[in-house]
Protein backbone atom coordinates (compact mmCIF):
# COMPACT_ATOMS: atom_id res chain seq x y z
CA UNK A 1 0.00 0.00 0.00
CA UNK A 2 0.81 3.67 -0.03
CA UNK A 3 2.73 3.95 3.17
CA UNK A 4 4.80 0.55 2.48
CA UNK A 5 5.29 2.18 -0.60
CA UNK A 6 7.25 5.53 1.37
CA UNK A 7 8.84 3.34 3.78
CA UNK A 8 10.28 1.14 1.61
CA UNK A 9 11.58 3.60 -0.90
CA UNK A 10 12.78 5.95 1.35
CA UNK A 11 15.21 3.27 3.33
CA UNK A 12 16.11 1.94 0.27
CA UNK A 13 17.17 4.98 -0.99
CA UNK A 14 18.93 5.86 2.37
CA UNK A 15 20.90 2.82 2.09
CA UNK A 16 22.08 3.59 -1.21
CA UNK A 17 22.85 7.49 -1.11
CA UNK A 18 23.30 8.69 2.69
CA UNK A 19 26.53 10.73 3.20
CA UNK A 20 28.83 8.96 5.34
CA UNK A 21 29.13 10.88 8.51
CA UNK A 22 30.86 10.35 11.81
CA UNK A 23 27.71 9.83 14.15
CA UNK A 24 26.38 7.41 11.34
CA UNK A 25 29.34 4.75 12.15
CA UNK A 26 28.18 4.20 15.35
CA UNK A 27 24.57 3.26 17.66
CA UNK A 28 26.09 4.55 21.00
CA UNK A 29 23.10 6.65 22.15
CA UNK A 30 25.30 9.01 23.93
CA UNK A 31 26.91 9.89 20.40
CA UNK A 32 23.66 10.25 18.78
CA UNK A 33 22.45 12.94 21.56
CA UNK A 34 25.88 15.05 21.27
CA UNK A 35 25.90 14.60 17.42
CA UNK A 36 22.05 15.72 17.23
CA UNK A 37 22.44 18.59 19.99
CA UNK A 38 25.10 19.93 17.75
CA UNK A 39 23.35 19.43 14.61
CA UNK A 40 20.17 20.98 16.02
CA UNK A 41 21.05 24.57 15.12
CA UNK A 42 24.53 24.05 13.16
CA UNK A 43 25.03 22.62 9.56
CA UNK A 44 26.50 19.27 9.08
CA UNK A 45 30.35 19.93 7.98
CA UNK A 46 30.69 22.74 10.89
CA UNK A 47 29.73 19.61 13.16
CA UNK A 48 31.90 17.33 11.87
CA UNK A 49 35.31 18.08 13.77
CA UNK A 50 33.69 19.24 16.96
CA UNK A 51 31.90 16.46 16.98
CA UNK A 52 35.24 13.60 16.64
CA UNK A 53 37.10 16.17 19.41
CA UNK A 54 34.14 16.58 21.29
CA UNK A 55 33.62 12.37 21.69
CA UNK A 56 37.37 12.26 22.66
CA UNK A 57 37.54 14.84 25.25
CA UNK A 58 34.11 13.58 26.59
CA UNK A 59 33.45 9.83 25.40
CA UNK A 60 30.78 9.32 27.81
CA UNK A 61 28.20 10.27 29.49
CA UNK A 62 30.16 9.99 33.03
CA UNK A 63 32.93 12.09 31.51
CA UNK A 64 30.98 14.48 30.65
CA UNK A 65 28.81 14.40 33.84
CA UNK A 66 32.05 15.00 35.64
CA UNK A 67 33.56 17.99 33.22
CA UNK A 68 33.74 21.41 34.78
CA UNK A 69 31.71 23.65 32.48
CA UNK A 70 34.00 25.48 31.25
CA UNK A 71 35.80 22.71 29.30
CA UNK A 72 32.87 21.98 28.14
CA UNK A 73 31.90 25.43 26.84
CA UNK A 74 35.37 25.67 25.83
CA UNK A 75 35.17 22.49 23.36
CA UNK A 76 31.95 24.21 22.20
CA UNK A 77 33.95 27.05 20.62
CA UNK A 78 32.69 28.50 17.57
CA UNK A 79 29.58 26.25 17.33
CA UNK A 80 27.22 29.27 19.27
CA UNK A 81 24.15 28.90 20.60
CA UNK A 82 25.58 28.05 24.30
CA UNK A 83 22.99 27.17 26.14
CA UNK A 84 22.86 23.96 23.98
CA UNK A 85 25.97 22.86 25.62
CA UNK A 86 25.14 23.67 29.64
CA UNK A 87 21.93 21.75 29.10
CA UNK A 88 23.81 18.64 27.55
CA UNK A 89 26.30 19.13 30.37
CA UNK A 90 23.01 19.33 32.44
CA UNK A 91 21.36 16.30 31.28
CA UNK A 92 24.56 14.36 31.21
CA UNK A 93 25.14 14.67 35.18
CA UNK A 94 21.46 13.92 35.49
CA UNK A 95 21.97 10.59 33.56
CA UNK A 96 25.00 10.03 35.49
CA UNK A 97 23.04 10.35 38.66
CA UNK A 98 20.07 9.41 38.55
CA UNK A 99 19.93 6.59 35.51
CA UNK A 100 23.61 5.40 36.54
CA UNK A 101 24.88 7.08 33.39
CA UNK A 102 22.49 5.10 31.01
CA UNK A 103 20.50 6.88 28.99
CA UNK A 104 16.57 5.91 29.28
CA UNK A 105 14.65 3.86 26.33
CA UNK A 106 11.50 5.17 27.11
CA UNK A 107 9.95 8.05 25.97
CA UNK A 108 8.80 9.28 29.16
CA UNK A 109 11.74 8.76 30.94
CA UNK A 110 14.30 10.72 28.40
CA UNK A 111 12.39 13.53 27.75
CA UNK A 112 12.71 14.83 31.80
CA UNK A 113 16.27 15.28 30.84
CA UNK A 114 17.36 18.88 30.92
CA UNK A 115 17.89 19.39 26.82
CA UNK A 116 16.17 16.50 25.10
CA UNK A 117 12.95 17.87 23.88
CA UNK A 118 10.83 15.36 21.49
CA UNK A 119 12.87 15.99 18.74
CA UNK A 120 16.31 14.76 20.47
CA UNK A 121 14.30 11.63 21.97
CA UNK A 122 12.77 10.54 18.96
CA UNK A 123 16.10 10.90 17.27
CA UNK A 124 18.27 8.89 20.06
CA UNK A 125 15.15 6.25 21.02
CA UNK A 126 14.76 5.37 16.77
CA UNK A 127 18.53 5.36 15.62
CA UNK A 128 20.14 4.38 19.41
CA UNK A 129 17.42 2.15 20.66
CA UNK A 130 15.73 1.06 17.01
CA UNK A 131 12.22 2.65 18.53
CA UNK A 132 9.40 3.73 16.03
CA UNK A 133 9.19 7.32 17.87
CA UNK A 134 9.57 10.13 14.76
CA UNK A 135 11.59 12.61 15.06
CA UNK A 136 10.70 15.36 13.74
CA UNK A 137 12.42 18.62 12.93
CA UNK A 138 12.65 21.34 10.33
CA UNK A 139 14.05 19.37 7.95
CA UNK A 140 11.03 16.16 8.18
CA UNK A 141 8.40 19.13 8.66
CA UNK A 142 8.94 20.74 5.37
CA UNK A 143 8.91 17.00 4.07
CA UNK A 144 5.73 16.32 5.76
CA UNK A 145 4.10 19.27 4.55
CA UNK A 146 5.07 18.08 1.20
CA UNK A 147 4.72 14.46 0.79
CA UNK A 148 1.18 14.88 2.94
CA UNK A 149 -0.24 18.44 1.49
CA UNK A 150 0.04 19.80 5.19
CA UNK A 151 -0.95 23.67 4.77
CA UNK A 152 -1.03 24.94 8.05
CA UNK A 153 1.42 27.49 9.48
CA UNK A 154 4.93 24.79 10.06
CA UNK A 155 5.68 27.76 12.98
CA UNK A 156 2.53 26.40 15.34
CA UNK A 157 2.67 24.69 17.86
CA UNK A 158 -0.30 22.67 16.58
CA UNK A 159 1.10 21.90 13.32
CA UNK A 160 4.26 20.00 15.07
CA UNK A 161 2.10 17.88 16.84
CA UNK A 162 0.17 17.13 13.61
CA UNK A 163 3.46 16.16 11.95
CA UNK A 164 4.54 13.95 15.17
CA UNK A 165 1.27 12.38 14.67
CA UNK A 166 1.83 12.00 11.02
CA UNK A 167 5.37 10.57 11.93
CA UNK A 168 4.00 7.95 14.15
CA UNK A 169 1.59 6.86 11.80
CA UNK A 170 4.32 6.24 9.01
CA UNK A 171 7.32 5.16 10.63
CA UNK A 172 7.85 1.33 10.16
CA UNK A 173 8.69 -0.59 13.03
CA UNK A 174 11.13 -2.85 11.29
CA UNK A 175 13.69 -0.17 10.64
CA UNK A 176 13.08 3.20 12.29
CA UNK A 177 16.91 4.06 12.38
CA UNK A 178 17.14 4.21 8.80
CA UNK A 179 13.41 6.02 8.10
CA UNK A 180 14.17 8.50 10.27
CA UNK A 181 18.04 9.25 8.95
CA UNK A 182 16.12 8.83 5.60
CA UNK A 183 13.74 11.68 5.67
CA UNK A 184 16.09 13.85 7.59
CA UNK A 185 18.77 13.05 4.55
CA UNK A 186 15.90 14.06 2.11
CA UNK A 187 15.36 17.01 3.40
CA UNK A 188 18.96 17.93 3.61
CA UNK A 189 19.93 16.62 -0.16
CA UNK A 190 16.60 16.68 -2.32
CA UNK A 191 13.25 18.19 -0.54
CA UNK A 192 15.34 21.48 -0.19
CA UNK A 193 13.60 24.64 0.93
CA UNK A 194 14.33 25.94 -2.54
CA UNK A 195 14.52 23.84 -5.86
CA UNK A 196 13.12 20.25 -4.61
CA UNK A 197 14.92 17.52 -6.43
CA UNK A 198 11.48 16.30 -7.38
CA UNK A 199 12.97 14.29 -10.05
CA UNK A 200 15.06 12.31 -7.89
CA UNK A 201 13.30 11.52 -5.18
CA UNK A 202 12.49 7.99 -4.13
CA UNK A 203 9.22 8.97 -2.74
CA UNK A 204 8.12 11.31 -5.96
CA UNK A 205 5.17 9.04 -6.70
CA UNK A 206 3.66 9.11 -3.34
CA UNK A 207 4.04 13.04 -2.55
CA UNK A 208 0.89 14.90 -2.30
CA UNK A 209 2.62 18.51 -3.27
CA UNK A 210 4.14 17.36 -5.94
CA UNK A 211 1.13 15.26 -7.93
CA UNK A 212 -0.73 18.67 -7.42
CA UNK A 213 2.26 20.86 -8.34
CA UNK A 214 2.41 22.90 -5.26
CA UNK A 215 5.82 21.40 -4.05
CA UNK A 216 7.42 25.42 -4.02
CA UNK A 217 4.83 26.68 -2.09
CA UNK A 218 4.88 24.26 0.99
CA UNK A 219 5.64 24.30 4.01
CA UNK A 220 3.71 27.43 5.03
CA UNK A 221 6.09 29.98 7.10
CA UNK A 222 3.60 32.70 8.41
CA UNK A 223 6.05 35.94 9.47
CA UNK A 224 5.42 35.90 13.11
N1 LIG B 1 20.38 16.86 10.99
C1 LIG B 1 19.81 16.49 12.13
N2 LIG B 1 20.15 15.25 12.47
C2 LIG B 1 21.00 14.80 11.51
C3 LIG B 1 21.70 13.62 11.29
N3 LIG B 1 21.61 12.62 12.18
N4 LIG B 1 22.46 13.51 10.20
C4 LIG B 1 22.54 14.55 9.35
N5 LIG B 1 21.91 15.68 9.49
C5 LIG B 1 21.15 15.83 10.57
Amino acid sequence: DWVKGIQENLICWYRQNHRKLPWRETQNPYAIWVSEVMLQQTRVETVIPYFQQFMEKFPTVEALAKAHEEEVLKAWEGLGYYSRARNLHRGAKVVAEHYGGRIPHRLKEIKKIPGIGSYTAGAILSIAYGQPVPAVDGNVMRVFSRVFCVQEDIGGEKTKKEMEKIGAVVIPPENPSFFNQGLMELGALICTPIAPKCIACPIFEACCARQKGIQHELPIKKKK
